[in-house]
């Protein structure tokens, strides 16, 4: 189905051609100027040079065509030459029924959908997760419905940080604990304890602890690289310690992402291309990429066009050992040859923008991948709290993605159950209720802001019930749902379709916010902008609510009247909802 910006555009443009002007001037767009029209041309104003005419005589010319048209029900030429315009109701209805019947309202199809490979989430284990990985993991999981929304195939990967010196760490503070566990027995044979020696709280005091103790003591440290270097070999102990950390983490991960509506394909880390590591140095030297430079090697990626400096991509130290991007790029190679994406994308911190440019580069260059892979970056801000910092407990350090979830989801019920007592028997769907706002509030909060921009983090306003936050927004479908179910309790059968032309200037605004979910959808995946929904669905909730309370809608006694009703509101809740469920949160029945 076309947009209907593109709808209207092709009838300015007949009348540019029909008043004898080139039709490419009748491009149309929203207009800037609302309280005067719904729509504006300026075409005749750029034409002015081209055809030595005042640019209002050529708006008048083509005003005069518009005459009778079925698109438009007033096209005002006005000085200096602007082209001011309204729809037609009938057209605007036509256009909502049209989107009624079609599936997804009328988004075409892609006809080459894309295979696309995201990399979100990306939490590093056995450290505990806290808000730095919320945004990717919001931001990634809201990118990844988008574009399937759109019908690209989309593969999310985690890519956990499960091989770097956190690894020794906590093996080394493990082995000063608990020397006697057999892991740490060169000559053991036999078969390891199924068990984990330790659990997940323990696992998640460790990690800080040995992290602190390295940074004082030289000697630890080099004990934590050469344990780091021992699991990398392949030391069987070691190997069978690093399943179980894996083990309790990756389940605890499982519950919080869960928790949060997030949901992976993949659950590969970057241990698993350690292995194909030796062949693709080995490759990136046989083809002379690579290069030694002071020990380490090296390949260039600067470009002469470079206006800071590029520094090399390292891919390995001068003690051999592999780095970060030595996994980043051993996994692009991977990711090409088991899936062969079209694109692959990173939902990353934007401190590491300089680190992609370079695994980009390189991974062209090195051709890893084919010359039209896209590789993309989506870096994110800082989230950071009301004095501006980064975000802190109240104690100071960092917080746990857990806590603040559970603090989040407490402060919720506990504004819910403030307004009424809530019976015993019903606790249970309010702490539901509540945990479903929270999580709306979050994410909302989150998506709504430009992903690269930092932002504030102010759960007061977040959870508000009004305003531009998610529970505005879930308020507002909930209050669609209450009309439809008194709706269908009278007796009356909710419409599949039966949008009616607009009576009044409330409807119409809701109509015409309606009208522009296709041209939103697309750009959100264009642009990879969750914050475009959001920005939509606030307009679109406040239109529906100015029409609500405009509008008798039960009381309505004209039946047809009504049910031409009772199908916008519907078509209202079902693009709200595809718009949350993007978003990655979702509408209770009632709140
Ligand atoms: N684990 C990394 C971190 O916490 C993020 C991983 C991002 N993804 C990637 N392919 N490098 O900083």
């Amino acid at each position: 189905m076309k947009k209907l910006l593109d709808l209207i555009s092709e009838e300015m443009m007949q009348a540019f051609e029909a008043a004898g002007y080139d039709r490419e001037l009748g491009k149309v767009t929203i207009s800037n100027r609302p309280d005067l029209c719904e729509y504006q041309c300026n075409g005749a104003m750029a034409g002015a040079k081209t055809y030595h005419k005042a640019p209002i005589m050529i708006a008048s010319d083509v005003a005069g065509k518009c005459e009778g048209s079925a698109v438009f029900s007033s096209v005002e030429a006005v000085n200096p030459g602007f082209l001011n315009l309204k729809l037609k109701g009938e057209f605007l209805g036509n256009y909502l029924q049209e989107m009624e019947r079609e599936e997804k309202f009328g988004l075409p199809k892609q006809e080459k959908p894309l295979k696309i490979v995201i990399d979100y989430g990306g939490p590093n284990v056995a450290k505990p997760l806290h808000v730095g990985h919320l945004r990717s993991a919001v931001i990634g999981e809201s990118i990844k419905r988008i574009a399937r929304y759109n019908g690209h195939e989309v593969i999310g990967d985690i890519h956990l940080g499960d091989w770097g010196l956190q690894m020794g760490l906590i093996i080394t503070e493990l082995r000063e604990r608990k020397p006697e566990l057999p892991y740490f027995d060169d000559d053991f044979t036999g078969e390891y304890p199924k068990e984990a020696p330790f659990t997940i709280s323990e696992l998640e005091e460790i990690y800080p602890t040995a992290s602190a103790r390295s940074k004082e003591d030289p000697a630890y440290k080099e004990k934590a690289m050469d344990a780091t270097f021992k699991l990398q070999n392949g030391v069987r102990g070691y190997r069978a310690l690093w399943d179980h950390i894996i083990a309790v983490s990756v389940s605890d991960l499982k519950k919080n992402y869960e928790k949060l509506n997030v949901e992976f394909d993949l659950w590969k880390g970057e241990s698993d291309v350690h292995d194909l590591i030796p062949d693709m140095v080995e490759y990136m030297k046989k083809e002379g990429y690579a290069h030694e430079s002071e020990g380490a090697l090296v390949v260039d990626v600067k470009e002469e066009s470079d206006t800071k400096e590029i520094p090399p991509c390292m891919i390995l130290k001068s003690d051999g050992a592999s780095l970060y991007n030595t996994t980043d790029l051993a996994t692009i190679r991977e990711r090409m040859e088991k899936i062969d994406p079209d694109r692959i994308i990173y939902v990353v911190d934007k401190r590491q923008e300089l680190y992609f440019t370079q695994v980009f580069r390189c991974a062209r260059k090195t051709k890893l991948v084919k010359p039209d892979t896209g590789l993309t970056f989506v870096g994110f801000g800082t989230m950071n709290g009301k004095d501006g910092k980064p975000f802190k407990t109240r104690q100071g350090g960092v917080m746990r993605l857990e806590d603040l979830l559970n603090d989040i989801n407490e402060q919720m019920y506990n504004k819910m159950i403030s307004n009424h007592e809530i019976p015993e028997e019903a606790r249970k769907e309010a702490k539901e209720v509540a945990a479903m706002v929270a999580l709306a509030a979050i994410k909302y909060g989150d998506l709504s802001n430009q992903a690269g921009k930092d932002y504030i983090f102010d759960v007061e306003r977040f959870t508000s019930f009004e305003g531009d936050t998610g529970p505005y927004i879930l308020y507002t479908i909930v209050r669609i749902k209450s009309i439809l179910n008194k709706y269908a309790a009278l007796g009356k059968k909710i419409p599949d379709t039966g949008i009616r032309k607009p009576e009044g200037e409330a409807e119409k605004e809701l109509m015409m916010s309606l009208s522009g979910f296709i041209s939103m959808m697309q750009a959100a995946w264009e642009e990879m902008a969750p914050h475009k929904v959001c920005a939509y669905i606030y307009d679109l909730a406040n239109a529906f609510n100015h029409f609500y309370h405009e509008t008798k809608i039960l009381q309505e006694e004209d039946e047809e009247k009504q049910a031409g009703y009772i199908a916008l509101l519907k078509l209202t809740k079902e693009i709200l909802e595809t718009c949350i469920d993007v978003l990655g949160f979702a509408a209770p029945e009632r709140m």
